[in-house]
């Protein structure tokens, strides 16, 4: 059989913070071949699978040397002779061949490598581009893209609580325009900064490092670059917040130092809320902890028929996960990172689930990532309608938004672009009677 698996190896590379990382390459009989790099995370969830590190002093322990052992090993014994074209059946094999609930043992770095190289081998079987072999045939959307201007958190030393100010465009009409609407916002920031003598370079996913005294000064800025742009927030273009608030959490308080605040849950909720009134904020990410289910509904109670509620700590890209946390009534979409599951299948499974809830669902990057493009396929070809990569600088971000580009050119008269349709309906509806 042509999509026979005959070998699967990996490589330790580099990822885009010079961290060691896992690439897995597949070749099948009929000679199609197909490569895959594993992203990291810095604000994991307790809940996600977990990635495997050599540990020790070399790297910072970081080291993949073991990973790429089980890649070589027992993944390439489980896998060898199996149909790529069979991408459950492979996942099937992946998740046996580990054999724990959270890929502790070969790692999730070795198997969402794997898992991913398999797909891109039996697309290129296909002869198909990897989001046309998703899509099977399906009218599929271009993805609403979420962009960060402001990178905080974990991922800029803590110099804001929250960890992404970005910006979305439903009404761009395309991928191509809603781009050139986030780099005139993305430069208006810069120069913003810089005016005041603020600029002090950019965070690990490209966004700009943030200088401000208080959370809600980040707030401020970013409607006034938003403004200086040209645009008008609320109408063109919206605020969308990951306040990664399990960074926040220290057991028994939300500690935000910038706001010299220490909250409990229903006082971390209503900041929130009121950053929500006061902004054109149509989208939440993990405004509490991951296991504050309670915090979480709240939220979606409060907040949820006008902004997007996104779980991604608490929902660990976990179809079960997903139902559980609906059930309490809490969010009303779901990241879909697939390291955080470890296989293709089981993303899309957690994507499957949270869509027949009526739920809307964003593919998200890493904050540690690579050239690898698949994200921007997956967002497209499984029709998730959003697209989270970081922000519009530096190139493992670009190479994401570039794929969307050529993506959008090849569908040609048939593209379409998911715009506020992608949002939860009832946001959807906010967003289409108040803009542009
Ligand atoms: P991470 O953050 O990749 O560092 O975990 C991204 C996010 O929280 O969405
Ligand atoms: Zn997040």
């Amino acid at each position: 059989m042509k999509t026979s698996i005959v070998s699967l190896k990996a490589r330790q590379i580099w990822d885009s913070r010079g961290r060691p990382t896992v690439e897995a390459e597949v070749r099948l009989a009929g000679g199609a071949t197909g490569r895959a790099i594993a992203p990291a995370g810095a604000s994991r969830g307790a809940h996600e699978a977990v990635d495997l590190r050599d540990g020790g002093p070399r790297f910072g322990g970081m080291g993949v040397e073991g990973a790429v052992a089980a890649v070589n090993g027992a993944l390439a014994r489980a896998l060898e002779g199996r149909d790529a074209a069979d991408q459950a059946g492979v996942d099937t094999a992946i998740v046996t061949a580990d054999g724990t609930a959270n890929k502790a043992r070969l790692g999730a770095n070795a198997t969402v490598a794997t898992s991913m190289a398999v797909l891109h081998a039996a697309a290129a079987a296909a002869g198909e581009p990897l989001w046309r072999h998703l899509a099977g045939g399906r009218d599929v959307r271009l993805p609403l893209p979420e962009i960060q201007i402001f990178g905080g958190g974990a991922h800029a030393g803590r110099r804001t609580d929250i960890q992404d100010f970005m910006v979305m465009a439903p009404h761009a009409g395309s991928v191509r325009r809603a781009l050139e609407i986030t780099a005139d916002v993305y430069r208006a920031a810069g120069e913003m900064m810089a005016g005041r003598g603020r600029l002090a370079g950019t965070a690990d996913e490209g966004g700009w490092w943030p200088s401000f005294d208080s959370n809600e000064e980040a707030l401020v800025a970013l409607t006034e670059a938003i403004e200086r742009a040209g645009y008008r927030p609320g109408r063109e273009v919206w605020i969308s917040l990951d306040v990664a608030a399990n960074e926040l959490f220290d057991g028994s308080a939300y500690r935000l130092p910038l706001d010299k605040a220490a909250l409990d849950s229903a006082a971390m909720v209503e900041r929130v809320v009121g950053w929500s009134e006061r902004y054109a904020i149509a989208s939440i990410e993990d405004p509490v902890s991951q296991d504050d289910l309670t915090g979480m509904a709240d939220a979606t109670r409060r907040l949820g028929r006008r902004v997007q509620m996104i779980g991604d700590d608490i929902l660990v890209t976990s179809a079960g996960r997903i139902r559980r946390i609906a059930a309490a009534g809490a969010c009303n979409a779901a990241l879909i990172k697939v390291n955080q599951a470890g296989t293709v299948s089981e993303a899309k499974g957690a994507l499957d689930a949270a869509q027949d809830l009526g739920w809307a669902a964003i593919v998200s990057a890493r904050s540690g990532e690579s050239e690898d493009l698949t994200i921007a396929h997956l967002a497209t070809g499984w029709d998730a309608g959003q697209l989270k990569v970081g922000s519009f600088a530096r190139s493992e971000r670009m190479a994401k938004w570039n794929e969307l580009l050529r993506i959008e050119e090849a569908m040609g008269e048939r593209a379409h672009f998911a715009g506020a349709d992608a949002l939860p309906a009832s946001v959807a509806a906010r967003i289409r009677s108040e803009g542009p």
